[in-house]
């Protein structure tokens, strides 16, 4: 079973290389609500990918993960997409995960391209495509079992929950913004995986104090309408997919 949450289709794409190898169900997170209940088949692996949060996970990964019941669980393997580096998320999800009486996971980190442009630079579409080659090949060695396992060292883990903290602020919704090149498309709330969106006479507005800082909206707008401050103002947008269609 592979159970993901992606953004911008980093992890979206690595969920479907697993599935497509080891068959089985596939499950978005995204489009999940409620209370479920997952029952494995005997020596089934559990697979999560997501992606990293400030060294840790989003809040609806996390939420998830808290309210969700699994059952006959031997053995969890996370993959954990990246910009640049996974610091501590490694250790902030075996607590998640040892807190649930779960087995601890096997982590492993999986650099690909940043969608985090409120703190800096999308890379060029030139870099994100070799940055996506080297993520694949890394990928093709995770899933034959050849690939070095994730793990943080004792001072990255005092540090991490400090780093997390951040997330917390950067939740706030109030400095999203929408620019007169609204197409009033409504992708943005139809896509919002917390239902922070809402569209009122043909503009979109964040009806939520806080959302989970996915950037959904602001990468997958048709028309890069979306700000969030001034800092995402002029750096580019980015989606796996479209970084991938030719
Ligand atoms: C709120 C937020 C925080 C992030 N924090 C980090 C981080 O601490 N380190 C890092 O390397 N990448 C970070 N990123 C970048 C994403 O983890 C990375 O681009 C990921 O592959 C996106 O996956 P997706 O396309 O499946 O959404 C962050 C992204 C977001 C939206
Ligand atoms: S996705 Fe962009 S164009 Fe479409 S409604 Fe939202 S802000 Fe407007
Ligand atoms: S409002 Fe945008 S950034 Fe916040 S959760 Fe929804 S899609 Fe993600």
């Amino acid at each position: 079973m592979v159970i993901y949450y992606s953004s911008t289709g980093n992890s979206k794409h690595v969920a479907l290389r697993l599935q497509e190898t080891l068959k089985g169900d596939l499950i978005d997170v995204s489009c999940l609500e409620g209370h479920p209940i997952f029952y494995l088949e005997d020596e089934e692996t559990l697979f999560f990918v997501t992606f990293n949060c400030f060294w840790g996970i989003s809040n609806r990964m996390e939420t998830f993960i808290r309210k969700s019941e699994f059952y006959n669980v031997s053995k969890i393997i996370v993959i954990i997409t990246c910009g640049g580096y996974l610091g501590g998320g490694d250790a902030s999800i075996e607590k998640l995960f040892l807190e649930k009486g779960l087995p601890k996971p096997t982590v492993y980190s999986l650099v690909m391209v940043t969608n985090y442009s409120i703190l800096h630079d999308v890379p060029s579409l030139e870099a994100q495509k070799e940055k996506l080659i080297r993520a694949e090949k890394a990928l093709s060695k995770i899933i034959q079992g050849t690939q070095k396992t994730y793990h943080s060292n004792w001072l990255i883990r005092q540090l991490t929950p400090k780093i997390h903290a951040q997330y917390e602020k950067a939740r706030i919704t109030s400095p999203f913004t929408v620019n007169s090149s609204c197409i009033s498309c409504g992708l943005c709330e139809k896509n919002c995986p917390v239902h922070a969106i809402e569209i009122k006479e043909n503009k979109p507005f964040w009806v939520l104090p806080k959302c989970d800082n996915c950037l959904r909206c602001l990468h997958r707008c048709p028309v890069e309408a979306i700000n969030y401050g001034d800092s995402t103002r002029n750096r580019l947008r980015y989606t796996y997919e479209s970084c991938t269609q030719d």
